[in-house]
This record gives structure tokens, sequence and C-alpha cells, in this order.
């Protein structure tokens, strides 16, 4: 008898410790693996919902966590259909050499979703950022710049063909006061790098879904015009391109404005365009109030955002930057801990993800 207070005794006590303590690491300091996620199998996954309301629902994923953790890829493919690689497409490791691919990271990626039957959101082709240097310094002349372009798109897209179901072909091509970016593409290629980048990406996957990716322009504003007016122009000139993705990196102190959102995507429908929304994530740490109080707030903005898409019927896709709290890019870009995602650092899921629930099982 006294054994077995003894044992439970220990139970109650150390076993939550233990939870709690679970998972202080970040990306750059790997934390071991986390404990099974709470058993939420009895209920219906997020994806199966959202694929009755015509959506899909997708989540970033690390590669990290990814290989170590065999929690994160059972929660990977329990509550998500749609798996983007956050990191794996990007330039500097898919063309890390000028004459050199490297696909390791992709592969096993791809393989996981087919074994899950999820789609692959392919991410990003021609963006500014993580180049390899030989590309960001070497100095290319306007013709070898489009060479590389070209067989840049048709390698990476001609490899996965008919397996990435939607490519973020430009991203963030545009400044907040709504200028073309001074990037090292239209510097040296000039703004017909966007038309081609499209047309060559169609070439090499017709079946893709071909978007233009950026941030800052889910709502109102000269960047959210500024990207209508650059879509409406490529559509207007028969350039291939079927959608808008709308990153939606938000904080609690500037909540989602559904009125601002639906319009927006409202505008996007109206050119015969799809939406994604295709990052989102809420951080938590500028919010005031008790952290209860913060991540009923983070609930009700990632609800925001889904209600809108649900409304506008040409959203297709949910996304969130990242699968928990555990991993996301959020802690490297601030320096701060931060909770912006739907599932905990013990993978359990938080108040935002029952929101999403909730909102994908209501009638409006
Ligand atoms: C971020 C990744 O999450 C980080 O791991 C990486 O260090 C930097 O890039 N907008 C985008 C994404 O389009 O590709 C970025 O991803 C986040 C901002």
């Amino acid at each position: 008898m006294k054994h077995r207070l003894l044992v439970a005794l220990v139970v109650l006590v150390l076993v939550p410790f233990a939870i709690a303590f679970q998972g202080r690491g970040t990306p750059s300091t790997p934390a071991p693996p986390a404990p099974p996620a709470a058993n939420t199998s009895s209920s219906t996954s997020l994806h199966t919902l959202g694929q009755q309301r015509g959506i899909d629902i997708g989540a970033a994923v690390q590669l990290y966590p990814f290989q170590k953790d065999a929690n994160y890829r059972s929660l990977l493919a329990r509550e998500f259909n749609l798996l983007v690689p956050e990191n794996a497409f990007k330039f500097a490791y898919v063309h890390p050499t000028p004459e050199g691919y490297d696909f390791s990271g992709v592969d096993p990626l791809m393989a996981f979703a087919k074994d899950h039957n999820m789609k692959v959101r392919g991410h990003p082709l021609i963006w500014h950022e993580q180049l390899p240097t030989w590309l960001d310094e070497g100095e290319f002349t306007r013709d070898e710049l489009l060479e590389i372009m070209h067989k840049h798109i048709q390698t990476v897209v001609g490899r996965y063909r008919g397996q990435v179901s939607a490519w973020d072909v430009v991203s963030e091509a545009l400044n907040r006061d709504g200028s073309l970016r001074d990037t090292v593409w239209l510097r040296t290629i000039g703004p017909e790098y966007i038309d081609l980048a499209y047309r060559w990406a169609h070439e090499a996957d017709p079946q893709a879904k071909l978007f233009y990716g950026d941030y800052a322009n889910e709502e109102r504003g000269r960047k959210p015009d500024a990207m209508y007016h650059l879509v409406a122009n490529l559509r207007q000139r028969g350039v291939p391109l079927d959608g808008v993705s709308l990153q939606a990196h938000r904080w609690l102190d500037a909540p989602p404005n559904p009125e601002a959102l639906v319009e927006n995507m409202t505008r996007h429908k109206k050119l015969g365009l799809e939406v994604h929304f295709t990052e989102v994530d809420v951080q938590i740490q500028r919010g005031t109030g008790s952290l209860e109080k913060r991540l009923a707030m983070q609930a009700d903005a990632y609800a925001t955002i889904l209600k809108s898409c649900l409304i506008v019927k040409n959203c297709t896709a949910f996304v969130t930057w990242g699968v928990t709290d555990r991993y996301s890019w959020i802690v490297g870009l601030t320096g701060k801990q931060d909770a912006p995602l739907i599932f905990d650092e013990s993978y359990r899921p938080k108040p935002a993800y029952y929101a999403l629930k909730q909102v994908l099982s209501s009638e409006f």
C-alpha cells in the first residue's frame, strides 16, 4: 500500500515537472526529442476538417526535428496534409555551387509527403535571401544571370515535376512602398525577371500552380495595392500565374482585420487567382497580460485569418510557419523566446489549435 502511494506520488509530482522542462531548446541549440504528443487522435484531425471545407492545412518543416524526432513526424502526418520545406528548397541549399545541386534536404521530405498522402508546396524559387555566395557576390552579365536562373528553374522544378502542387515562384519582389525591391535579379536582369521566372517554371512543370508571395500584403496599403497591380498585370499579359501567397506573420499588438483580409482576397479572386496563407504565425512576446490571455488573443488571430480564408472561396490553403513552438524561426529572428504556433513545446495543442478546429467546424 505504502509502496503504491509512493509510486503515485512520484508520478504526480515528477511527470508534470519533466513535461514542464521539456523542449527549452531552439533550432540553434537542438533539444532532445519531445514526449509523444498529447493524444488527440480520438478527435478529427485539422487537415480532415480542412479538406471537408476545401482547404489544405499545411506546415513548414525544418530538417533537424524532421530527421531526429519521430514525434515531430507523427504530429506532422496526423494534423497536416500539405508539407512546405521551410528551407530545403532555397537557392543556397539546393544549388550551393555554380555547377552543383544538392537535393539531400528535399528528397526525404518529398518521400515522407508521398508516404503520408500529403501535398508539397515549393518555396521559393526566385528570392533575394538565402542565396549562395557564388551567386550573390558573382558579377554576372545579364545573359549569364538569365542562363543561371533558367537552368535553376528547369533543374529544380523539373526534378519534382508532378510532385509539387504549388510553387512560390517569385518571392518578396516588392518594397513596403510598393516599388520593386533592389535585388541581384532586378539589378542584373531588369523587371522582366519576374515574367521569365513564371514562364520557365510553367514549362518545367505545367501542372504545378504558380504563386507570387510576399509579406505585409494581406490587408490594405501601398504594398498590398502594389502586389495587386503587379499580379493583375501579369495575368493580363498571359503570364502563367495561378495565385498569391499571403505570409501572415503577425503580432498580438497588430491583430488581423477581417474586413481588410476579405476585401483584399476578393479582389484577387476577381482576377481569377487563388489565395494561400503560407506562413501564418502569431508572436506573443509583444502582447500584454497573462500568458493565458495572450494565448487566447493568439487563438483569436489564427481564427480570424482562417475564417476569412473560408469566407472567400478562392482561398485554398492555410499553412503555419512551423509545426510546434519548439522549433520556430521567431526565436532566431527576434532573439527572444516566443510561442507563435499552434502546438506548444511539448507538442500539445494550444488554444489556437482548438480555435482553428472550431472555425473549420462552424457554419457561416
Ligand atoms: C525563414 C526560415 O524560417 C528560417 O529558418 C531561415 O533561417 C530564414 O528563413 N519569409 C519567408 C521564409 O518567405 O522563407 C522565411 O523563412 C521567413 C520569412
